[in-house]
């Protein structure tokens, strides 16, 4: 089948979380059962800069707010993709520097209205043909609210191809008001509770889920949760109504980024199969040093990701100073987000600074470093559509402490006694989000790495765990041909 990718980030090019690494590692894999996927971005200027190979398709002009853009196709090729990279390039939209939904002071680009549905009326019309190719999407997989108006312009075309919007968080409802709509000429039917309008303003986000032939989330877990008031951020009533059109597919991992058995990023490589565990000292040696924190036999935890309320960074804030007390454990948190969270992190940072090592900022090499030289890693989400780094350190074989939601509820199996006797625990599981479950979830791993068997033997079932795309590539493949 011909497969249309269309988002707004993509790891290599440009990624702020999650979904720049799934748009990247699931078109391969379906590129690996035979499918031509293709992918569209918008021609953000740091993405120019790194393709090769670019040639001019086309031009369209289409409308924006209360002005039609010229908007120029692009295609390029990038050795890390299968097939081709389609970018659209509106200059006045797109060529900025830096974070592709934020300006450099943390906030909303003013015009993220304008860009993303001057992008999605754009993925639209390359469905029903691209400038210069006569390649057709059979499917025109949309992730995101940025792609959320794609479906709803495309149902307006006949014939069309078939639509999946997937939803990778439902915190971010690409939600704009009544004027956005009217300056951008979207169709003025699309303003009722049935289609796009919600409480007061309009969701993308909802465009998606309403107008798209099928609908998916990126964990069976979290397609349950966003069905109920506590996780539906106001949405559960359209995602009830769903009924079939909604279902879970878990993410995989790309198992050549992230493999310890060949990772350049670490200072030795390590699998399961052979003795791994001086390999993976000399990894935690080494990010000792390099965070500046005293090396010994202290347990290392980790942290990577955006510092913000999802990712329950608050609870590690508060917790932090009772293992510091009660423990001999040292952490390192690499992250960035709100200016709160990154504050009150450094702080503790300058109050405990042989313990904890804070690193405010993106980087792919520390992350891959923390992934490998931690003895534990803590993600106490307080909701997680799927979540990708407690399957990046189980591949690792550095145990996660999670909370028991979404994706991580669905890839983490507790170290009950149970488990352990019958080898299927690889991490640990808490079910209140507060610092004091938190807490006791930490220490109770904390006592199995005193047991070094028992550790050795969870640690290596959490690396042996299926994590790659095939399976869940399958389900796409399987949804795409119904
Ligand atoms: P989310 O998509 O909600 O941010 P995921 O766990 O699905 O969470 O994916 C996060 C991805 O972003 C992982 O690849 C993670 O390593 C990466 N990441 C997040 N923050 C940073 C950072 N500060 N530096 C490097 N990588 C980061
Ligand atoms: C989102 C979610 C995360 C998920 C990622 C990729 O950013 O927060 O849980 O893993 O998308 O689907």
């Amino acid at each position: 089948m011909n497969i249309l990718f269309a988002a707004s980030e993509a790891f290599p090019f440009i990624k702020t979380g999650g979904l720049g690494d799934v748009v990247h590692s699931l078109p391969l894999a379906l590129n690996r059962l035979g499918h031509d996927v293709r992918l569209v971005l918008p021609a953000y200027r740091d993405v120019l800069a790194s393709v090769d190979a670019l040639v001019e398709l086309g031009f369209w002009d289409l409308p924006g707010a209360s002005v039609t853009h010229r908007v120029r196709v692009l295609q390029a090729h990038h050795e890390g993709l299968a097939d081709y990279l389609y970018l659209i390039d509106v200059p006045s939209l797109f060529d900025r520097a830096g974070n592709p939904y934020v300006h450099s002071d943390g906030f909303n680009w003013p015009d993220n209205a304008e860009r993303f549905t001057v992008f999605s009326r754009a993925v639209a019309q390359m469905a029903k043909g691209i400038p210069g190719t006569d390649w057709h999407p059979d499917v025109v997989h949309c992730h995101d609210w940025q792609t959320g108006l794609v479906p709803a312009f495309l149902s307006m075309f006949h014939p069309r191809p078939k639509t999946v919007f997937t939803i990778h968080n439902l915190a971010y409802d690409g939600h704009f008001s009544h004027d956005d709509f009217t300056r951008l000429a979207l169709p003025p039917e699309w303003w009722s509770p049935e289609y796009v309008e919600f409480y007061g303003g309009f969701s993308m986000l909802k465009a998606g889920m309403v107008f798209a032939d099928h609908v998916t989330t990126v964990s069976p877990t979290y397609a349950r949760e966003i069905c109920t008031p506590e996780f539906g951020y106001r949405f559960e009533g359209v995602l009830q109504s769903l009924g079939d059109k909604l279902s879970g597919i878990l993410n995989g991992i790309d198992l050549d980024i992230w493999n310890p058995a060949s990772d350049e990023h670490l200072k030795q490589t390590y699998q399961a199969d052979q003795p791994w565990c001086k390999a993976k000292l000399a990894n935690k040696n080494a990010l000792l040093k390099k965070a500046g924190l005293v090396s010994g036999k202290a347990p290392l935890l980790g942290f990577i990701g955006r510092l913000v309320e999802q990712k329950g960074v608050d609870l590690i804030a508060e917790m932090l100073p009772a293992l510091f007390k009660t423990t001999d454990a040292v952490m390192i948190i690499l992250g960035s987000g709100h200016m709160s969270y990154e504050t009150e992190l450094v702080t503790l940072a300058e109050k405990y600074p042989t313990r904890l090592h804070v690193h405010i900022g993106y980087s792919e090499d520390l992350a891959h470093q923390i992934e490998a030289g931690c003895d534990l890693f803590v993600m106490p989400s307080r909701f997680e559509p799927c979540g990708l780094n407690q399957m990046y350190s189980l591949r690792y074989g550095t145990p996660p402490v999670v909370n028991f939601t979404g994706g991580l509820a669905d890839t983490v199996t507790d170290a009950s006694t149970m488990a352990l006797t019958e080898k299927t625990a690889n991490g640990f599981v808490f079910h209140d989000v507060n610092a004091d479950a938190l807490l006791a979830a930490i220490r109770r791993a904390l006592s199995i790495y005193g047991k070094p068997a028992q550790w050795q033997s969870l640690c290596e079932t959490a690396m042996r765990q299926e994590l790659g795309w095939e399976n869940s590539a399958k389900k796409y493949q399987a949804l795409y041909k119904k």
